[in-house]
């Protein structure tokens, strides 16, 4: 017998589906389960075009970008990552990483792969920069780019970005084109649920997600280039990864509205789930979806307050409307905690990552989850199971 491996004995199981209050991923709109059973399209039809064509649109409206050049990544949120950082900084070149969690530790690890000088300035996990921070790094390193993220799912804070693309391009105080740095930002946990303005705040490199405020399915990465990120593109002297390399997905894309070359082949459902998520968006608005999520916030922080929990950001105008972070009384066990929302309330809530592991619970409500309902129960939830713990184990 040359079968040297048996065929598996893969089993049919029960799943029973938790509400998904984690940093993501979370809970589908309908409308995007259903579009994930579509009928599967060859991507290389007029139908799957019209796919992209609405994609692209929906994402200039999710930006909020009158760039060309936007696209969504085959892969994860790391793909985004992975082809804003390669596609805008060469071998040799500066990489300035503003560095308060988890994701900008990934786009070091990232940077270093390519060879790219990677400088860092770092502030506590809990807080965010401001620009007098990041201006003295910009001018010592005239960096190529600096590197961002909007929101920290590991830790909870937003960043303020109004400002620092002009820091960047050019300086508050000085005269035009003094630092000439591009702003690369992470916006995988904010973009939809909080404002975010591309062409406004002068992001030039950006990627999102689909699985977090887009309430859709991972897999598929939202990611746009300014005028300025276009310019360095085409003038560039390194080539990034084949599967990364924005010029050529930019035609396989139709960016510039004259040709579609074949790169790779896309995942149909995938694209319809994007389509789908957009459109949901779109019809809600993006102004009403903002403040969906900031009431939702501000309904469970209150709640939280109540039952006297504690914030891990101690500004209020530092935490995150998506993914709240909450440190635990002494002598409770994080990872405890989670199993027993899930086993009591079959709710799923994560506990840290990265510089939070062993620090915080991490909450997310967003996307379908952003409601007055789901903060209610998910406060109560997390009361009760405070209360259970300590009875059983404190
Ligand atoms: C993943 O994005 C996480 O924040 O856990």
């Amino acid at each position: 017998n040359k079968f040297i491996v048996p065929p598996p004995r893969i089993v049919n199981r029960e799943v029973v589906k938790p509400l998904l209050c984690g940093p993501g991923p979370c809970d589908y709109w309908p409308s995007v389960a259903e579009a994930l059973s579509k009928p599967v399209l060859t991507p290389i039809c007029d139908e799957f075009f019209s796919v992209l064509d609405e994609i692209r649109a929906g994402l200039q409206y999710v930006f909020q970008t009158r760039s060309k050049l936007v696209l969504a990544m085959s892969g994860s949120g790391h793909s985004g990552m992975e082809a804003v950082i390669s596609n805008l900084v060469g071998r040799g070149e500066t990489l300035l990483i503003a560095s308060r969690g988890i994701w900008d530790q990934r786009a070091n690890i990232i940077a270093n792969r390519y060879g790219i000088k990677v400088e860092t300035i770092s502030i506590p996990m809990n807080v965010t920069f401001s620009a007098e921070q990041l201006e003295p790094e910009l001018k010592r390193l005239r960096p190529t780019a600096m590197f961002i993220t909007h929101g920290d799912s590991s830790t909870g804070t937003l960043q303020n970005l109004q400002g620092l693309g002009d820091l960047c391009h050019n300086s508050l105080r000085f005269s035009f084109r003094r630092y000439g740095a591009l702003l690369l930002v992470d916006t995988v946990v904010t973009l939809g649920a909080v404002p975010f303005f591309m062409d406004e705040w002068g992001v030039d490199g950006v990627y999102t997600s689909t699985q977090k405020a887009f309430s859709g399915p991972a897999g598929i990465t939202p990611v746009a280039f300014s005028a300025r990120a276009e310019e360095k593109i085409k003038t560039r002297k390194h080539d990034p990864p084949f599967y990364f390399d924005i010029k050529l997905l930019a035609s396989q894309w139709n960016c510039y509205g004259s040709t579609r070359t074949y790169h790779h082949t896309m995942s149909p459902p995938l694209f319809w789930a994007l389509r789908c998520c957009l459109q949901e968006i779109a019809k809600e608005t993006l102004p009403a979806s903002w403040a969906r999520h900031e009431a939702t916030t501000a309904r469970f922080h209150k709640r939280l307050r109540e039952y006297s929990f504690e914030f891990l950001v101690p500004k209020p105008e530092d935490r995150l409307a998506t993914v709240t972070t909450v440190v635990l009384p002494k002598g409770y066990d994080y990872m405890e905690f989670v199993k027993t929302m899930r086993a009591r309330h079959n709710i799923l809530i994560f506990a840290g990552l990265g510089p939070t592991v062993g620090k915080a619970l991490r909450i997310g409500l967003m996307g379908v989850n952003s409601t007055i309902q789901v903060a209610d129960a998910v406060a109560e939830a997390m009361a009760d199971t405070l209360r259970a713990l300590k009875k059983s184990s404190l």
